[in-house]
């Protein structure tokens, strides 16, 4: 393994349960990848979730699911840090501080503000419309110079930016700029409306879960929407555009350009397309799932997993507030 750089990579992601191809494909497998190169600081941010209304009963387990899935996946507590949030007391505490320098128009301009708050009109409430702010305290409490995420993420990460700004302009130099880390795979859309985004919240059919079974994925990917989308002439519609994406990013490239040029022909009949596409899901998500089933059978180790990243977080935490108070005559 090549020396790590001493950079500090942070990530998030919030335990709403059944993580999806488009959480994993736009942010988990980069972890993996990215845990052998930066020192990775890795978050399942239950306080971000919170915004949203939660099950209480369910959340526990919800955020052990999160956490084995992470792990099934391939993050190694060796290599990188894996905590729950809410156990990190100075995220909310930096977040409060930060709130005092975020005007209230950047916040109002965040389009995912806009979008939640759409999609709950029953309950915009001010944590969600603060969630970025708390995300910036998330990222800058480390240090933290590099954020994988998904596009949808950047302006987020933007306003992080100008809040590390700002306090450097207020109370002296402290905070470093973020860069983020797009990757291929950021934007997978939904199955069934294929000009939006892959989301939980579109409902079963419109996500594959990386726990799904095979017959779910082979259901789900046969009822695959082809035919939306602005069909321009010789243009792949939004639907079917997603599809090769898809097996672009799960099969070879022998498969696809086998398709390619099949679609280029007019010869390409979509059934079959779909039946690659599963079968290439499939052969990716099996050994997953049975991390998974390994993992599940020892949930006492995973706690210590989560404990042990905490204590690891916190240190630095501890750390990095006691310079911010300083600095800020608290
Ligand atoms: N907002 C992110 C999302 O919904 C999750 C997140 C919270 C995050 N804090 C973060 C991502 C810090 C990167 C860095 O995907």
């Amino acid at each position: 393994m090549a020396d790590k750089e001493q950079k500090t990579l942070f990530s998030g992601i919030q335990p709403t349960g059944n993580i999806h191809i488009g959480n994993y494909l736009g942010a988990l497998k980069n972890w993996v990848d990215l845990q052998e190169q930066y020192r990775c600081i890795y978050s399942i941010v239950d306080l971000h979730a919170i915004t949203i209304d939660q099950d209480p009963k369910k959340y526990q387990e919800q955020i052990m699911e999160t956490a084995i899935d992470i792990l099934a996946i391939g993050v190694d507590p060796k290599k990188a840090t894996l905590f729950v949030q809410s156990k990190v007391t100075q995220h909310t505490e930096l977040a409060w501080m930060f709130n005092t320098l975020t005007p209230m128009s950047e916040l109002e301009r965040m389009t995912q503000y806009k979008d939640k708050s759409q999609d709950h009109k029953e309950n915009i409430n001010v944590g969600l419309f603060d969630y970025p702010v708390l995300q910036a305290a998330d990222v800058l409490l480390y240090h933290a110079e590099v954020v994988p995420v998904g596009e949808d993420q950047l302006q987020h990460l933007e306003l992080s930016n100008m809040i590390g700004r700002k306090f450097n302009n207020k109370y002296g130099n402290f905070f470093k700029q973020i860069k983020p880390v797009i990757t291929a795979g950021a934007r997978i859309m939904s199955l069934t409306e294929p000009d939006k985004k892959m989301s939980k919240s579109k409902g079963e059919k419109n996500y594959i879960a990386i726990r799904d079974s095979a017959e779910n994925i082979r259901k789900k990917v046969a009822h695959a929407v082809t035919d939306t989308g602005p069909a321009v002439e010789g243009k792949k519609s939004l639907g079917v555009n997603n599809l090769f994406e898809l097996l672009s990013l799960f099969s070879d490239e022998k498969t696809v350009a086998k398709f390619e040029t099949q679609y280029n022909q007019k010869t390409i009949k979509y059934s079959e397309l779909k039946k690659a596409l599963a079968e290439a899901i499939i052969m990716t998500l099996t050994p997953i799932q049975k991390r998974i089933k390994e993992i599940e059978t020892n949930p006492k180790k995973v706690k210590a997993i989560l404990d042990k990243g905490a204590k690891q977080a916190q240190v630095i935490a501890e750390k990095n507030m006691a310079d911010i108070k300083k600095k800020m005559g608290l």
